[in-house]
């Protein structure tokens, strides 16, 4: 049965305990037997029968292997342009409205193939499957119309059926109103409920359903009919909520069950204890926060009401055009003050709960799948302290090494 041995320090991220407790193990052994983790623990526990094939960490760390809960993975074209235009002073929202933003990421998604999607993304999978991400949440949002939403999320589909990692795949179809529909939203709210979130369910073609609460995209009532409506269907609420804005998003989150509320820059004290007592996970872009220039979410305060707080990439052309989990890790720990510890369960067991995988993945536990990432470090703290392009030596998913590095 395959082992790792001489591990200095497993992150096991174990469920049950608070955001801070890592689960860290000093010398520490993982075993599994197929895709599933049967023993993870003390090394001088490791039964002997575990130990036929064991190979050795070198004293390194091991975490769970990380999910990136937040990512627009498939989209035509980029922003450099609207980069420096922020730079120069320019908002995220003037530049939205002067025809920039997401449309002209839709107009650059309509107009690529099928082809120049796919191989983008699952090029960017690869990034990802090497600095030790095993899960990638994927949403639509750049088609805004039922063809282009369902190809997309149908891309996703395919690059599941052949990448590394597991995929989960979420319906935006209400990322904005389109352009077309831009004197008559209402009818563009119910073609989501009516045509594209039926037709998304018919295919299972995702998990969740979210939508971009905020003055310049969904309105509160707005969001309310399409989550519950993909709720019905059997789609799980996601928000991007109060990320430019108190907007209410948080307290939505709350009433219909959301399984995460995301960035929530400006979730208010009523929205925190909203997350709290409704269960939902609030995930941090803060890459996202950097890049447009935001203040920081409030983590701490997050942690202490007692919500479990993931941390993302939101990889996109607009906001946050960085698919490296790492970085927003380390992010998340300079800009929010969370220990290296909590950013990391931020990124695994918490990250897995808001894409509804908590029961397979996430923490290193006997029965979960074996996913997990050997990192050339001695401890989290130090993984994340010292910022280099790579540091993940090795990726396991489901047993089976899928990337090793120099
Ligand atoms: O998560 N907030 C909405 N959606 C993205 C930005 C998308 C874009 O600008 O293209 C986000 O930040
Ligand atoms: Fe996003």
């Amino acid at each position: 049965m395959p082992a790792l041995t001489n591990i200095g320090c497993l992150a096991t991220c174990a469920a049950g305990a608070g955001q801070s407790d890592a689960g860290l193990v000093r010398n520490a052994a993982l075993a599994w037997e197929g895709a599933t983790i049967t023993y993870a623990g003390p090394a001088v526990e490791l039964p002997p029968r575990f130990r036929s094939e064991a190979a050795d960490a070198g004293g390194r760390l091991v975490v769970p292997g990380l999910v990136d809960c937040h990512t627009h993975l498939a989209f035509g074209g980029w922003r450099a342009d609207e980069f420096e235009q922020r730079i120069q002073g320019r908002t995220y929202l003037e530049i939205a409205a002067a025809g920039g933003g997401i449309a002209s990421t839709m107009r650059a998604t309509r107009s690529a193939s099928s082809v120049q999607l796919l191989t983008r993304a699952a090029a960017v999978l690869g990034g990802m499957l090497a600095l030790g991400v095993t899960t990638v949440e994927c949403k639509s949002g750049y088609g805004l119309d039922p063809d282009q939403e369902l190809r997309l999320l149908r891309l996703y589909a395919d690059l599941a059926a052949r990448s590394a990692q597991h995929l989960v795949p979420t319906l935006l179809a209400a990322h904005v109103i389109p352009p077309e529909y831009r004197d008559c939203r209402e009818a563009y709210v119910r073609l989501i409920i009516e045509a594209i979130i039926p037709a998304v369910a018919r295919e299972r073609l995702a998990r969740c359903c979210d939508v971009f609460v905020e003055e310049s995209a969904f309105s509160v009532d707005e969001a309310r009919r399409i989550l519950l409506a993909g709720r019905a269907a059997g789609l799980a609420p996601r928000l991007h909520a109060d990320q430019l804005s108190a907007s209410g998003g948080a307290e939505l989150a709350a009433e219909v069950g959301a399984l995460s509320a995301d960035h929530l820059e400006y979730v208010t004290p009523g929205g925190i204890a909203a997350l709290h007592s409704g269960g939902v996970v609030a995930v941090s872009l803060p890459i996202a926060t950097l890049y447009l220039g935001q203040r920081p979410m409030p983590a701490r305060a997050l942690i202490d009401a007692g919500v479990a707080v993931a941390v993302a990439t939101d990889f996109n052309p607009g906001s946050a055009p960085s698919w490296h989990l790492p970085l927003a890790l380390t992010l998340a720990c300079a800009l929010q003050r969370m220990t290296p510890d909590e950013a990391l369960k931020g990124a695994t067991l918490y990250a897995a709960r808001a894409v509804g995988r908590e029961r397979e993945a996430g923490s290193l536990e006997r029965g979960k799948s074996a996913d997990f990432a050997v990192i050339d470090a001695s401890d989290p703290r130090e993984w994340l302290y010292y910022f280099r392009p790579n540091a993940c030596i090795e990726t396991v998913v489901g047993g089976v090494t899928r990337w090793r590095g120099g």
